[in-house]
């Protein structure tokens, strides 16, 4: 059983591979989560979980023939990660269409699946995981420019038939209801945490650790807890899910 989940935004910068992370490991508790970076352009998860030397990655199994995913997922704090590489040739090489079997095979073999997907609705390879997910996590900072890019997000994935999970905002730094408020008007989906500026994430970053496990005490990651509390992942048979992955028509970007 399984539900496949994309954090997505409409810029770089707002804290989605944090959010990955901290998702996935919170979830980690209760379910046998992967975790992949599906931002094969600007990829830095394995930043995020101490993957940065390995020889491995989702790079690798993307080009034509191929490493087996199983060579490029690696057990981290409890879940299963897929890095990818940070070579431009190697991002040039990998071809995005084979991502759907790539995430079909994994979805074949965990409950919870989550992407971390590209900033921008640009190209085939960013649209896809906001186009194979079940729901959204849409990752917004409290400023009218996120929130403006996190609607265009939605209104793609919607276009597509993928659900809006609810949204995240992120490096919240002071009162932001007014702004906030707005925005629950604008998306579907709950608010599922609000999640102060912290240098505790940086640290995290720094260390090569998820937050939750760097500094698992502090606002920020109980902020992250309380997001994956609220997803309440489905039960979905993993083989339909998987079939509709490897079949998934991927649209040209708008
Ligand atoms: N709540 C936060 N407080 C402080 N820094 C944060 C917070 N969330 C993210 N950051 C920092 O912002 C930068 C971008 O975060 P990241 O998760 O990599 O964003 P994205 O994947 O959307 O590009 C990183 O250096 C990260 O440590
Ligand atoms: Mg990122």
């Amino acid at each position: 059983m399984v539900e496949a989940f994309a954090v997505a935004s409409g810029k770089g910068g707002t804290g989605k591979t944090t959010t990955t992370v901290a998702l996935g490991m919170a979830l980690a508790d209760r379910y046998d989560v992967t975790i992949v970076d599906a931002d094969t352009g600007m990829a830095n998860l394995l930043f995020h979980a101490g993957l940065a030397d390995v020889e491995t990655t989702l790079h690798d199994v993307l080009i034509e023939d191929g490493a087996p995913v199983e060579d490029a997922t690696y057990d981290r704090f409890g879940m299963s990660v897929v890095p990818c590489g940070t070579s431009l040739a190697a991002f040039e090489a990998a071809d995005p269409d084979r991502l759907r079997d790539v995430v079909a095979a994994l979805a074949a073999d965990t409950d919870v699946l989550i992407l971390d997907s590209p900033a921008t609705l640009n190209s085939k390879s960013s649209v896809l995981p906001i186009v194979l997910a079940d729901r959204v996590v849409v990752v917004l900072n409290p400023t009218i420019p996120s929130i403006s890019d996190g609607l265009k997000v939605q209104e793609y994935a919607l276009s597509y038939g993928s659900e809006i999970a609810g949204t995240v905002f992120n490096r919240v730094r002071g009162d932001v209801d007014g702004v906030k408020e707005k925005a629950e008007r604008y998306f579907e989906g709950p608010t599922l945490a609000t999640v102060p500026e912290s240098d505790a994430v940086q640290a995290a970053r720094s260390a090569g650790e998820p937050l939750l496990a760097h500094a698992p005490e502090t606002p920020a990651a109980g902020a992250f807890r309380t997001a994956a509390g609220r997803l309440s992942p489905r039960n979905r048979d993993s083989e339909t899910v998987a079939e509709r992955f490897r079949t998934a028509v991927i649209p040209d970007p708008p």
